[in-house]
C-alpha cells in the first residue's frame, strides 16, 4: 500500500485520463497532487526544473507523457524523471503507455529496470478521442479519415484506464504488473463510425486514406515534426499487431471492460456530440 499521509501525483492531471485518476483518488480519499503546466504546483516535461517541487513528498506518481512517448528525446525525459522520482523518495511509478509502440515499449523498460515499485499500464487508442480528442471536430463534422484501412481496433474507455491506474497507484498486489488494456471487441473504423452514428444521431462516416494523406493532413495541422511522429505511430500500430484483446482490466478489476457502444450512448447523453440544430420548417 502507498503511505496515505503523502500524496499521489497525478501527471498531466487535465488530460483524458490524468482528470478522472486524480478525480476517483480524491473520492477515495486520498491526498492527490494533481500536476500538469497549469496548476497551482506547475509541472512542464520540457522544464525539469520543475518536476522537483512536484515530486518532493509524493508516495507514488501516475505518470503521463505529452505528446507522446514516440516523440524524440521522450526516452530521456522518462530516464531523468524516474532518477528525480528515486532521488525523491518516490515508491511507485505507474506509466501510461501505448501498444504495439516500440518508443513506448523503451519508456516501459526504463521504468521496469529503474528499482522502484511500478505498473505498465499499456492502452489501446482511446474511446474519448472522439468525444474529449482530436476526433471530437471530425465526429461533428460527419467524417473520420484516417490510415487504418480496415484494421480492427480494440478501443477503450478511457474510465476503465483511469480505474487501473488507480487501483495499481494504491494496491501493491499490482506491483511489477504489465497490463494490456483493450476494450471488449474488436471494431474497424466503420464499425466504430457506425456505433457513433447511432448514438449522436448524426451520420458519422470513416474514408480510409493513405499514410501520405495523413502526413499532409497532419502537416498543415501542427508542422512536419508533429506529422513525422504520429504518422510513425500509425505506420507502426495500425498494420494489424494489435488486432487483438487484452486482458489488464480483467486481471487488474475483475470484470470486463465497457463497449465502445456504452460509450458512444454515455458520451452523447453527457453531451459531447450537440444534437444537430433541426432544420427550420418552411412554410408555405
Ligand atoms: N489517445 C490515445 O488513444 C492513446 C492511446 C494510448 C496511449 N496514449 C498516451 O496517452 C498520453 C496522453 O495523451 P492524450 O492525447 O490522451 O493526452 P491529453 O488528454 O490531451 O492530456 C494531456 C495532458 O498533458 C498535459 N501537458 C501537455 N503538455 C505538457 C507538458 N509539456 N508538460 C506537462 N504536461 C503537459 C496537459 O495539460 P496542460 O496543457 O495543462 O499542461 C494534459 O493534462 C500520451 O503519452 C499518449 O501516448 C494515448
Amino acid at each position: 500500500m502507498t503511505d496515505q499521509n503523502n500524496p499521489i501525483l497525478v501527471v498531466g492531471s487535465t488530460g483524458k485520463t490524468g482528470l478522472r485518476v486524480a478525480r476517483l483518488l480524491a473520492e477515495r480519499g486520498h491526498r492527490v497532487r494533481p500536476v500538469s503546466r497549469n496548476t497551482d504546483i506547475p509541472f512542464d516535461w520540457e522544464q525539469p526544473a520543475t518536476w522537483t517541487k512536484a515530486l518532493a513528498g509524493v508516495s507514488a506518481a501516475y505518470v503521463t507523457y505529452f505528446p507522446d512517448l514516440a516523440f524524440p528525446g521522450a526516452a530521456e525525459k522518462i530516464e531523468a524523471f524516474t532518477k528525480a522520482a528515486i532521488t525523491a523518495g518516490v515508491r511507485k511509478l505507474v506509466l501510461l503507455s501505448g501498444r504495439g509502440e516500440s518508443h513506448a515499449k523503451t519508456c516501459e523498460d526504463i521504468v521496469r529496470d529503474s528499482g522502484l515499485d511500478y505498473t505498465l499500464v499499456r492502452c489501446a487508442w482511446f474511446a474519448q478521442n472522439f468525444s474529449e480528442g482530436y476526433l471530437r471536430d471530425p465526429v461533428l463534422e460527419g467524417m473520420i479519415a484516417l490510415p487504418a484501412g480496415k484494421v480492427r481496433e480494440p478501443i477503450v474507455d478511457v474510465d476503465d484506464i483511469a480505474e487501473v491506474a488507480v487501483a495499481a497507484l494504491t494496491d501493491d498486489r499490482h506491483n511489477g504488473q504489465l497490463y494490456e488494456i483493450t476494450g471488449p471487441r474488436l471494431l474497424d473504423f466503420d464499425e466504430a463510425a457506425a456505433e457513433l452514428t447511432k448514438a449522436t444521431g448524426r451520420a458519422v462516416g470513416y474514408v480510409p486514406i493513405t499514410l501520405e494523406q495523413f502526413h499532409q493532413a497532419m502537416t498543415g495541422i501542427g508542422g512536419p515534426m508533429i506529422a513525422d511522429v504520429f504518422t510513425g505511430i500509425c505506420r507502426e500500430t495500425l498494420d494489424g499487431r494489435n488486432e487483438w484483446l487484452g486482458d489488464g482490466i480483467q486481471r487488474a478489476l475483475g470484470r470486463e471492460p465497457r463497449d465502445f457502444a456504452t460509450f458512444c450512448q454515455t458520451a452523447a447523453q453527457g453531451g459531447f456530440w450537440p444534437q444537430a440544430a433541426p432544420k427550420p420548417k418552411v412554410m408555405s
